[in-house]
């Protein structure tokens, strides 16, 4: 079979499928299956296979996983900011990063972070007052930040934690500007975006090699993420990472890991305000398990509802809606031979809103991820956190933190929409609310 038989939408002459893609990637993204379980779209002058189903995505993010490596378009978009951390590195040199980061994320390290989850999940709604209006998405976000700054540096509101998330927010809106142009530009063209990108990765490289080197000083383990990269050594107890690669792997978990769980946090808030009745179960399972306290870390396996939430938010709504890869070799998926170069997206939106895979895919039931039917998903079909070897590294954390932020907040509060507030979703990197999502707080 010829790859150039795939079909797909019929483009601009110039800028291919950029308008529709760019415009509403959502409404995008779960109409290319009609074209098959592989489609085939251009972006600018770049032809994109898009695979829609668990078979050829199984192939490429695990079976043959070797064949591929990130995407450039993605890895240059993200060159300042997280130069060759674990996102964006590949190969040998991924594997060995992936191997010394691993530790830093078993379940006995991370349970340690789970009351710093809860503090600060109690502090913010502490300051909360019924009757207010609250800008749920930027609440998370705030909350999510301190958590992973916590974690990860532990740091809270020293001078350098508060310029780390200016700077950062300031490089994350020029890195989903970068990603939204319709021909990705080179980094070195003097734009105005991209001077301001290397003045704000000069700043965030000062910071951090100022924490780094702060730390190399003293060499004890703080308890915190950073520890565990300037401690991790391979097993021969050869290859510290450097303070580059530190650097560049502290800056990668520090973006990846809030914004994604904040986003899913939002769309929560969100669904459960158009679903009464599973806010109303919600609140059953809470005041059973916890009965007015504050949840721990011992009570996550019993806030089985509050998990199906939360994988079934982030189906509808995963923060990301697809994955891209670029084959390194000439390689086949399926019947079709791609040549080497070939930029491949995992629709994992697609999948997880087709009918065949979820039926009635558009409606919100947790019930689907009830621990009974939830073994009855197609594998592949559901992937929130990607799969194979470059599986979320965060993914356990990131639940862990969903769940105790959710128990705390939902055990107090509940929320309705602001009057009038209609919510578009829209995708920046992640996929967020089009506007704040304004909502009205009410004590339980
Ligand atoms: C709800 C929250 C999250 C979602 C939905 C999410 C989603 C994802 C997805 C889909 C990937 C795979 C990307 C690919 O295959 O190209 C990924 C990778 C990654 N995530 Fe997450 N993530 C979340 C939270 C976190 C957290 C909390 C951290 C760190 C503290 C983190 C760190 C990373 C890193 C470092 C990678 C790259 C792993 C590698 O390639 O080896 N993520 N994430």
């Amino acid at each position: 079979m010829n790859a150039s038989l795939l079909q797909g939408p019929k483009g601009h002459f110039f800028w291919g499928n950029v308008p529709e893609f760019a415009g509403d990637t959502l409404t995008f993204m779960r109409d290319i299956r009609q074209y098959g379980d592989m489609a085939r779209i251009r972006l600018g002058p770049a032809t994109v296979y898009i695979l829609n189903h668990p078979d050829p995505i199984h192939q490429v993010l695990v079976a043959d996983s070797d064949n591929y490596n990130k995407d450039r378009r993605l890895k240059g978009a993200m060159q300042e900011l997280a130069g060759n951390g674990l996102f964006t590195s590949d190969g040998e040199f991924w594997k060995r990063q992936r191997r010394l980061s691993q530790p830093a994320f078993h379940s006995a390290r991370i349970a340690n972070y789970a009351q710093t989850m809860v503090n600060y999940a109690v502090d913010m709604v502490d300051h909360w007052e019924s009757g207010q209006v609250y800008e749920m998405d930027r609440e998370m976000t705030r909350v999510t930040l301190r958590i992973v700054t916590k974690t990860l540096f532990d740091a809270d509101v020293s001078t350098e934690a508060r310029e780390l998330a200016e700077l950062t927010k300031a490089a994350i809106k020029i890195f989903n500007h970068r990603m939204n142009a319709p021909v990705p530009l080179p980094n070195w063209l003097p734009t105005a975006a991209n001077r301001e990108m290397r003045e704000v990765s000069e700043k965030l490289n000062k910071v951090l090699l100022g924490i780094i080197a702060e730390r190399r000083k003293h060499g004890e383990d703080q308890g915190d993420l950073l520890s565990m990269l300037l401690l991790a050594q391979d097993q021969d107890g050869s290859g510290q990472m450097t303070d580059q690669q530190v650097r560049d792997e502290a800056m990668t978990l520090y973006g990846a890991g809030h914004e994604t769980t904040a986003n899913t946090l939002t769309w929560v808030w969100y669904l459960l305000s158009q679903h009464p009745e599973v806010e109303a179960r919600l609140g059953h399972e809470l005041d059973t398990v916890l009965g007015g306290r504050a949840p721990a870390l011992e009570d996550l396996p019993r806030l089985v509802y509050t998990e199906m939430i939360i994988k079934e938010t982030m189906r509808l709504y995963p923060a990301l809606l697809f994955v891209s890869r670029e084959s390194i070799a000439n390689t086949m998926i399926g019947n079709y031979p791609l040549k080497k170069g070939s930029l491949i997206f995992i629709n994992i939106y697609g999948v997880q809103h087709d009918a065949r895979f979820f039926p009635d895919p558009e409606a919100f039931d947790p019930e689907r991820f009830s621990p009974e039917r939830e073994k009855t998903i197609m594998r592949y079909a559901y992937l929130p956190f990607g799969a194979g070897p470059r599986i979320c590294i965060g993914n356990m954390f990131a639940m862990m933190e969903a769940k105790l932020i959710l128990a705390t907040v939902a055990q107090r509060y509940r929320f309705a929409l602001e009057p009038g507030h209609v919510v578009v979703p829209r995708r920046q990197f992640t996929t967020v609310p089009q506007e704040r999502l304004r909502m009205v707080a009410a004590v339980r």
